[in-house]
């Protein structure tokens, strides 16, 4: 038998629980963190890294991806998405259930999980795709985070916009439900208004402000009315964030994405369909008001939405230009690069990028460097800046929206349940993650 795996990290900046940092030592041994001290002298590791200078953070939980597999893995699959993750600090991801076919049911779940157990580099979960008729699949699913309800944004089976159907949703079982919440009969509407404009511009004025407030509204009432466990995913205007700010029941969280707290309406004239997305980008105004929700605890934490689509497609016209970008390998760095200019603090970027999506969505042992925790760990470089270049994406999709950003906190070793998965460049595509589990 193997003698599990151990590690010794020395002389790190850890980022602590209690938001504190401390120059100290970290052991690892097999998949978990065994000792957090100052110096740790009476170990016999397997293996020593020096992390003079650099921060140790808890990896990157992301709770909101699009991966592609099965189905359209000519943008990406588990294997790239996961290798993408590894680069860019994110030990463990939730994915959508937009995939070929649909993640609607048990055996597409359990489809979607052997899959990753073969093929990902980091650990993964899936959520289960609402219907308008596969509510005893959303009762009895496992394991899953959640009930993924497209209110609008959507064509297909995954639509569901009916305020009756999502009723029925709501009302029965306790699980979480998160909502991509856009209202698809102000979507329609102004699709035909506006119908004939090829400016990419337009896209935020037909999937407006209102569209989402409509929308956030109405899965607020339903939540209320059930007292029902709701998510709102990737909020992106300043009237969805004073809704919560008045009124957000206990059981109710939010997310934002790094796009729609860094980048707004200008990105169309500089980055044309790669600033594409949905819910769309906002204006400067919005970008304020929902950092500002974020630092206040009324949005609780950070996604990416990484949903790529190849050169080609983006490469169309609007509005055949498919809505989505790549986000794993940028998110942290983008972060961090925004907490080194003033925006927040190293420990609020752990708080919302590991710790509150650990407690969120009930993932035990994750999202802190405390012993007895899982040693899903990233150690990053907040001394030097380098850029975003596109030759360096990871992801199969080849591109990233911050293509010459300048940043730091870059990745320079990622760590997956004990074993380095990532180190100065390099992938160990040996690394096999775990499913999550979630209580
Ligand atoms: O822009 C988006 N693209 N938003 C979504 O919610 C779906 C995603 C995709 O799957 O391409």
């Amino acid at each position: 038998m193997s003698t599990p795996q151990s590690l010794l990290i020395r002389h790190a900046e850890i980022i602590l629980p209690n938001s504190e940092s401390m120059i100290g030592d970290v052991l690892t041994q097999g998949r978990q963190i065994v000792q957090v001290g100052q110096e740790i002298t009476n170990a016999t590791p397997t293996h020593v890294i020096d992390a003079q200078g650099l921060t140790l953070l808890p990896g990157v939980i992301d709770p909101q991806v699009h991966f592609r597999e099965p189905g359209l893995e000519h943008k990406e699959d588990l294997f790239t998405a996961s290798c993408a993750c590894a680069k860019g600090g994110v030990t463990s991801f939730l994915e959508m259930p937009n995939t070929r076919p649909l993640t609607i049911n048990q055996s597409a779940l359990d489809d979607k999980l052997q899959r990753a157990a073969q093929k990902c580099l980091v650990n993964y979960g899936f959520f289960i795709g609402a219907t308008a008729d596969n509510l005893p699949d959303l009762l009895s699913a496992q394991p899953t985070p959640g009930i993924k309800i497209f209110m609008g944004s959507m064509h297909g089976d995954l639509l569901v916009s009916q305020e009756e159907t999502l009723e029925a949703i709501f009302a029965q079982g306790s699980r979480l439900i998160a909502v991509h919440a856009e209202d698809q009969a102000r979507i329609k509407e102004r699709k035909l208004e506006f119908a004939g404009i090829t400016d990419l511009a337009i896209h935020s004025q037909i999937q407006d402000n209102l569209a989402a407030l409509l929308a956030t509204q109405l899965a607020l009432k339903l939540s209320k009315k059930y007292q029902r466990r709701l998510h709102i995913l990737h909020m992106s205007t300043a009237e969805e964030a004073e809704l919560l700010r008045e009124d957000k029941p206990s059981w109710v969280t939010a997310e934002v994405t790094p796009q729609h707290l860094l980048l707004n309406t200008n990105a169309y004239a500089t980055i044309g369909s790669l600033a594409q997305m949905n819910p769309p980008l906002r204006s400067p105004h919005d970008n304020e008001v929902l950092w500002q929700a974020l630092r206040d605890g009324i949005i609780d934490f950070i996604a990416t939405d990484h949903a790529p689509h190849t050169l080609e497609e983006k490469a169309q016209t609007y509005p055949n230009t498919p809505s989505g970008m790549p986000g794993v390998e940028t998110s942290l760095p983008l972060m961090l690069t925004a907490a080194m200019d003033g925006k927040c603090t190293v420990a609020q970027v752990v708080q919302w990028m590991s710790k509150a999506v650990a407690v969120a969505y009930g993932i035990a042992n994750k999202g802190e460097i405390t012993p007895g925790y899982d040693a899903d760990l990233v150690l990053v470089d907040l001394k030097n800046y380098r850029e975003v270049k596109r030759e360096e994406v990871v992801s199969k999709c080849g591109w990233s929206s911050f293509e010459g950003w300048n940043l730091t906190g870059w990745p320079v070793t990622t760590i997956v349940g004990g074993e380095i998965v990532y180190d100065h460049g390099r992938l160990n595509t040996q690394v096999r993650g775990q499913a999550l589990t979630f209580s």
